[in-house]
């Protein structure tokens, strides 16, 4: 069985903002800013209540972006997410009843593992990239470079503690699709509308070389 894919996103740059907006108007200046520095895909978390909101607006008003949903622990949000705009979603872990919705979704799906048994789990059910969670405390790169041995076909989008120094020797691992990560969108940039600085990172995000994808 084969669930939609979400690589053919993930093609499109290095690095998925992680962001958790206040506010519809930030998420849509967020996004822009994104967009501007070369980062389309942005997941927008289900954390605050602005979230969906926050979606639709980025789906109507930011045409170059791709937003997704994350932090969906529910099966409920699916649909929500969906209905919202997401062109993909993004779980932090993997409870079995979650994972049996997540795979009915029709956009791609990014569910969360932490260990070699959910991610074989994961890929027994079919979902083809899957997200590492909290990627740095339950062993980053070494943990990925492990799985790579027994499961190499699958690919990761790890995230959780990756930030400007270590994002590189997650891009260098050839089952690494992309990460995510917020500090591309710092809360206190957000907090004051410096969108420049929001722009800056993201730029110099975009130009990471990494091996899934060579140049
Ligand atoms: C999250 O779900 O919060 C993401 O993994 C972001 O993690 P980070 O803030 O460590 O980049």
């Amino acid at each position: 069985m084969s669930l939609p894919d979400p690589s053919f996103l993930l093609a499109r740059a290095p690095v998925v903002p992680v962001v958790t907006v206040q506010s519809v108007a930030a998420g849509v200046k967020l996004a822009r800013a994104l967009v501007d520095g070369g980062l389309p895909l942005i997941e927008v978390t289900l954390r605050t209540p602005a979230a969906l909101e926050a979606i639709a607006a980025i789906a109507q008003e930011v045409p170059d972006a791709i937003v997704g949903a994350g932090t969906v622990t529910r099966p409920d949000l699916i649909q929500k997410s969906i209905d919202a705009g997401s062109r993909f979603l993004v779980s932090p872990g993997c409870p079995p009843r979650l994972m049996e919705a997540l795979a009915e979704a029709p956009v791609p799906v990014m569910p969360g593992c932490a260990t070699a048994t959910e991610a074989m789990a994961l890929a027994a059910m079919g979902f083809p990239v899957l997200k590492l969670f909290p990627a740095e405390a339950v062993g980053g790169v070494p943990l990925l470079k492990s799985l790579a041995g027994p499961l190499p076909d699958l690919r990761f989008c790890p995230t959780g503690g990756i930030g400007p120094d270590n994002v590189g020797t997650y891009l260098a691992l050839p089952n690494i699709v992309a990460v995510g990560g917020s500090w591309v969108a710092p809360g206190d940039a957000i907090s004051v509308g410096d969108f420049a600085k929001v722009t800056a990172l993201a730029k110099a995000a975009s130009k990471l070389p990494r091996a899934a994808f060579p140049a």
